[in-house]
């Protein structure tokens, strides 16, 4: 397992290119299933989730090309002969039950191993069968996979959310293309990332109205053709890339960033002291002289702060002149990075889920172990603004999310480099 080594060096200058959205294209991919006509995704991160979503999609007889060097992936499910998703790969990868929907939708069955928990949280997909139930399908939970059938194909019908859930809006917006008749989801998820889907979904031909809403309306078609969809930028890549230069000081332009994608998130940038502004090319992000400030963050569904970026925040947070308070309202596990940036000399007091940082003048280096995802890059940020050396050990973890992240941080004048551990 590979470690990143980390030295504090000084401001950032320069600009970081942001890829496409891993988690809009982890939902783009299986949409595939709904056509049998081909689906080309342009601006596609190269990401080891990317790769799993690929074996996926294999497993079950799609076609799945990586060209120009991973950026590009050309789709086609013109030969689905397995309907089921194993265990050994869904375990990997959560968003692995993003082929349910599809699978249902186009087949009228589907067998999907029950993706278990992960290290940040017991992640039930309770919300995601209750959507496909109301669109007449009927789902039986046998060894731990969902076996779905609706054998005469799906029926609109409306869906209610209890909670705002990302991946269930996503999987009951894909089976709602095919259904007969009208779905109408109430307490839809409003993330950028579902209006990519949605957007998507339209160039195939689907009637989709109200993404981006908390209420969206899709009628039911026969089927889908084929489309080429440019991936939307990465908020959460973005968003930690911004923190950067706001931790380190100096001034970095990320390339293709916008706003609109992060508005809650810099709100509190600004807050905290950090300035935000627009160019030709994406978004300017400067740290002046001054401190940063303390702010307190609660995660929330978009457009609220981003769960994702809780940890990266809380980096910044542990170098601020006053005490924080971060309530994590999304997950019930996620700040398994507090202990690790403790190591480095920061104070926090977590209580469940809210946690309370108090600032410190400087953080040390010292070695610090990744533990999710999100967590992994939340100690690189700090370990780029401490005093000597941090060593971040299974950055497999990192490997899930960020392309190139040595590369895009030296780029800039980070002193970062990762090793091979044996
Ligand atoms: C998506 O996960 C993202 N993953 C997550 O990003 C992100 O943190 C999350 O949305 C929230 O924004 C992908 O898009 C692949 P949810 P998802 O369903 O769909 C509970 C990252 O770092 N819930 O909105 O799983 C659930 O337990 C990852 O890139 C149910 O109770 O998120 C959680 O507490 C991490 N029942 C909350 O809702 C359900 O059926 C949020 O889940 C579904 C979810």
């Amino acid at each position: 397992m590979d470690s990143i080594l980390v030295r504090g060096n000084g401001p950032l200058h320069g600009q970081i290119p942001i890829a496409g959205a891993k988690n809009a294209c982890l939902t783009l991919m299986p949409a595939t299933l709904l056509s049998d006509e081909p689906l080309t995704l342009i601006n596609a991160p190269r990401l080891s989730d990317i790769r799993t979503m690929t074996q996926l999609l294999q497993s079950l007889g799609a076609e799945v090309t990586s060209l120009q060097d991973g950026q590009v992936l050309a789709l086609s499910s013109h030969d689905i002969h397995n309907k089921t998703a194993d265990y050994d790969i869904v375990r990997k990868m959560r968003a692995s039950i993003l082929v349910l929907g599809p699978l249902l939708a186009r087949y009228g069955e589907a067998v999907v191993s029950l993706p278990g928990g992960c290290a940040i949280g017991a992640r039930p997909v309770d919300l995601h069968l209750r959507a496909l139930e109301a669109m007449g399908a009927t789902l039986e939970l046998r060894d731990g996979y969902v076996h779905a059938s609706a054998p005469g194909g799906l029926r609109g019908g409306t869906v209610d959310f209890d909670f705002a859930s990302v991946g269930a809006t996503e999987n009951a917006l894909m089976a709602a293309t095919l259904a007969r008749g009208t779905t109408v989801i109430r307490n839809s998820a409003r993330e950028p990332e579902i209006v990519d889907l949605a957007r998507c979904l339209r160039a195939m031909g689907a009637q989709i109205d109200g993404e981006g809403s908390s209420e969206i309306t899709v009628q039911g078609v026969d089927r889908l053709g084929g489309a080429t969809h440019t991936v939307v930028t990465d908020r959460i890549e973005l968003g930690t890339y911004m923190l950067a230069p706001a931790i380190c000081g100096g001034e970095v332009e990320l390339l293709g960033g916008r706003i609109e994608l992060l508005e809650a998130f810099c709100e509190k940038l600004d807050a905290a002291g950090v300035s935000v502004s627009e160019t030709e090319r994406g978004l300017s992000v400067t740290r002046g002289n001054g401190d940063i400030r303390a702010v307190n963050v609660t995660t929330e569904p978009f457009p609220g702060f981003p769960t994702d970026l809780q940890a990266q925040m809380m980096a910044l947070l542990c170098t601020a002149s006053g005490t924080s308070v971060l309530e994590e309202k999304i997950f019930e596990n996620r700040f398994m990075h507090a202990p690790e940036l403790m190591r480095m000399g920061a104070r926090i007091d977590v209580q469940g889920g809210t946690a309370t940082v108090t600032g410190v003048p400087k953080l040390k280096g010292a070695p610090v172990m990744a533990t999710d995802l999100r967590a992994s890059v939340s100690l690189i940020l700090a370990g780029l603004a401490a005093e000597g050396e941090t060593k971040v050990a299974r950055v497999y973890h990192l490997d899930r999310g960020y392309e190139h992240v040595v590369g895009k941080l030296s780029g800039v004048g980070a002193d970062i480099e990762r090793i091979k551990e044996t």
